[in-house]
């Protein structure tokens, strides 16, 4: 299986002793209705949702915040006390929380950010970087009527750049964020010549699986400072916690050494 969830939020369940466990539940999407309805009676404090499902959830819940109406994507629900259902995005800040932990001084308008993919990942991390006041966000994506309408939603600060003018694109770029699934185990690497991006420029992939991409290992090699994905999925599972128990969870060394024993390096 994929999703290294299960072994996180399992993990925060031991660390914090309490009977509980996060199970894997393959639904179709003719039953997510009656999966959501079934979390409250079921005792569940909530769930996260994963494709296909996150868009369509955003019907279903009793109530959407204002972060994934904007995304129009929920990933975790939580049950509140009376059983009715709340949608949120956490992988918004859990974008910026792990910049934020590699790199304390970031600041998304510190200069171009350059977005390749226009997919459910890259809206949160358009939104992320939006929010945080960044002023120039260039997106590239393979399928260009998605990234225009990515665009359209998120105002001037977005532009978006051929898929053939990407390597281009990175020219003065201070940020840059892989998006899509390429990189990702089982699909060739993203296909992006670095030598216009600074070498200052932080390079982040929000792929986790492998730990060091060939984006980031290219990167790596010239010098460039790095993020890799791991950190983003640990970060909005903390926030989970936080609406699921009230509970404060950091990302440790600890925690991230357990996870990323899961996960192959490269
Ligand atoms: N670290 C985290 O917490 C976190 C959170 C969310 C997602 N992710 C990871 O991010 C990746 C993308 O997830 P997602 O939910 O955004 O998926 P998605 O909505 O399906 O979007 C996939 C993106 O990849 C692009 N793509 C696919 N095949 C391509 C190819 N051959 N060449 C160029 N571009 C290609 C798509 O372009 P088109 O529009 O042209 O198809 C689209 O922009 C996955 O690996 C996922 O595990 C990680």
């Amino acid at each position: 299986m994929h999703s290294r969830s299960p072994a996180l939020h399992n993990y925060f369940f031991k660390h914090y002793g309490i009977a509980g466990t996060y199970v894997p539940l393959a639904i179709e999407p003719a039953g997510l209705e009656a999966a959501l309805r079934a979390l409250a009676p079921l005792r569940f404090a909530g769930c996260n949702l994963t494709i296909p499902h996150k868009e369509r959830a955003l019907t279903i819940v009793d109530e959407v915040d204002a972060v994934a109406a904007r995304i129009g994507a929920i990933s975790c629900v939580v049950v509140r006390p009376d059983g009715s259902l709340f949608g949120t995005n956490n992988d918004v800040h859990g974008f910026a929380r792990n910049i934020l932990q590699h790199q304390s001084e970031w600041r998304a308008d510190a200069g171009p950010a350059v977005v390749m993919g226009a997919g459910g990942g890259a809206r949160a991390v358009v939104y992320s970087l939006v929010d945080r006041g960044a002023r120039e966000i260039r997106i590239a994506n393979r399928t260009r009527e998605r990234a225009d309408a990515l665009a359209s939603e998120f105002g001037s600060a977005v532009t978006v750049i051929n898929w053939a003018d990407r390597h281009r694109a990175l020219g003065g770029a201070a940020l840059l964020v892989n998006t899509t699934s390429q990189g990702m185990v089982g699909q060739p690497p993203l296909d992006l010549e670095l030598s216009a991006l600074p070498t200052h420029a932080l390079v982040a992939d929000i792929v986790y699986i492998p730990l060091v991409t060939p984006l980031l290992a290219a990167a790596r090699q010239r010098g460039n400072p790095t993020v890799d994905g791991l950190g983003m999925l640990l970060h909005q599972a903390c926030i989970a916690w936080q609406l699921w128990f009230g509970l404060d969870p950091e990302v440790t060394p600890e925690l991230r050494a357990a996870i990323e024993a899961t996960i192959p390096t490269s």
